[in-house]
């Protein structure tokens, strides 16, 4: 698309959105051809464009206006859509991931922490009791999974105040499986879920595979889900289930208000939904104080509570949970005939590694420490970064979403960054039409501000200003 054709575009979606309305005055040229950070001409061209196609009409000397007869209608609702992003992650991630030297890309904590190391030394001293009397744990650790385990979680996560005993929850291979299975449970292919909007890929690539259909609802900080559009599509579509990341959302690393919480419960019992609570970065709130999970307000088993320790300890031990309310059977069925169980060494370790008195000051040190490390990163991303680039700060986890100027376009800064082994993850992924194209997440779980960290932004802001100037 040629810029001038860009600012078409920008031109209409403003008449869409209702901004422009008949008999409005346009923007000057010098305005807004710098307020689009585009050249003049490419404005003049663009507008007469527009007065060719009806739209716009010229005034000598006082500019252009809208005509009065132009009429659009307002911008459409969410509707439901399949999802096809196809490999698209696993192709973009996978290898970007591996051959960065600086890694602002997928969602990975610090993996530095003590409280890790404390984590391995617990499976080193198993193995090694495994070596001395083999085959104590080569059975399979079927579902609902170990119960220690179990208890842990029940008790040292507290599951964000839900109060649940640990017969109540279901052991899994991450959050990312419990999400799998609370889907299939509810919704069958071409069923339709709500999501967040802009939502973790890996929530979107899960119902591409199952065939379901999702409506992308708009989030924002800081309330989350637009409850009203949410509201309106629970009226007007036959929705299954909503799927909400509430805590340290990804990619806007909003926590979603209490009372706002208590809408959607109401919301969801009106429409007799279940909610897929996805809960992961749940522990990473930089304050002192956790927040209550929808699991912990629900009244009547509804909600189903994904969690795992992938954010507070590592992502490659897979050790997840669900808490699935009323859908327990099928959801513990469900595991046993997808992955029939999750490593029983594991589990235990983790079990092991819970029970000791060090979980709560871990987690409180990464609190503090990912509570630190944003103050820093967004310091810099602000030294570095050009205007044009809206810079969110997330309210809590390790996750900040940059929106560019409209017409550039993520996947290409992705592609240029990458090729200079530094890591990020487009905005394309996040949505399932190219509405977050011109957006990048970036993750700062392991910013130090060294002088290669600082480099590496201050190139990648190169890279966007370089892709500024070459689109006007
Ligand atoms: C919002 C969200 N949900 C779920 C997952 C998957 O987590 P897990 O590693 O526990 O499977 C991720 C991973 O990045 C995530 O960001």
């Amino acid at each position: 698309m040629k810029i001038y054709q860009k600012v078409i575009v920008y031109i209409e979606s403003q008449l869409l959105s209702g901004a422009l309305q008949p008999y409005d005055l346009l923007p000057s040229v010098r305005h807004l051809a710098q307020v689009l950070n585009v050249s003049k001409n490419s404005i003049i061209r663009a507008y007469m464009v527009l007065e060719q196609t009806g739209t716009i009409q010229a005034h000598p000397r006082k500019g252009f206006s809208v005509k009065p007869d132009t009429v659009y209608e307002q911008a459409p609702k969410p509707i439901p859509k399949k999802v096809i992003l196809g490999a698209t992650s696993l192709d973009i991630i996978g290898p970007a991931q591996r051959q960065a030297d600086v890694i602002f890309g997928s969602a990975n904590p610090d993996t530095r922490f003590k409280g890790r190391q404390d984590f391995f030394k617990q499976l080193n001293r198993l193995v090694r009791a495994e070596l001395k009397s083999p085959a104590i744990y080569s059975h399979y650790q079927a579902p609902p999974g170990d119960i220690n385990l179990r208890q842990q979680i029940a008790k040292k996560t507290h599951c964000g105040y839900a109060e649940l005993d640990a017969e109540e929850i279901v052991i899994t291979n991450g959050a990312q499986e419990a999400i799998s299975l609370a889907l299939r449970c509810i919704a069958q292919p071409g069923d339709i879920i709500a999501v967040e909007s802009p939502c973790f890929y890996g929530i979107l690539q899960c119902a591409e595979a199952l065939g379901l259909r999702v409506i992308e609802v708009p989030a924002n900080i800081p309330d989350g889900i637009d409850l009203k559009q949410l509201a309106e599509t629970l009226n007007r579509w036959p929705v299954n289930a909503i799927l909400l990341n509430p805590h340290a959302n990804n990619p806007l690393g909003f926590i979603m208000p209490d009372d706002n919480k208590s809408e959607l419960l109401a919301l969801a019992q009106r429409y007799d939904l279940a909610i897929i609570e996805d809960d992961v970065f749940g522990e990473l709130i930089h304050s002192t104080q956790r927040r209550r999970t929808l699991k912990s307000m629900d009244t009547d088993g509804r909600v189903i509570l994904c969690g795992s320790l992938s954010k507070i300890l590592d992502p490659d031990i897979r050790i997840g949970w669900v808490a699935p309310g009323r859908y327990f059977d099928q959801v513990n069925y469900l595991k046993y005939v997808t992955t029939l169980a999750t490593s029983g060494l594991m589990q235990h370790a983790a079990a092991l590694w819970m029970e000791s008195a060090n979980f709560n000051r871990h987690v409180k040190q990464l609190q503090n420490r990912y509570r630190q490390r944003k103050l820093l990163f967004i310091e810099s991303l602000k030294a570095y970064f050009p205007a044009e680039a809206h810079i969110t700060v997330p309210e809590s986890g390790f996750l900040s979403w940059i929106t560019l100027p409209f017409w550039l376009d993520g996947d290409i800064i992705f592609t240029r960054a990458k090729a200079e082994g530094i890591s990020l993850t487009p905005g394309s992924l996040f949505g399932t039409e190219q509405q977050f194209q011109h957006c990048i997440r970036l993750n700062f779980s392991t910013f130090d501000n060294t002088e290669k960290q600082q480099q590496a932004l201050a190139r990648l802001a190169e890279i966007i200003i370089e892709e500024l100037n070459s689109q006007t």
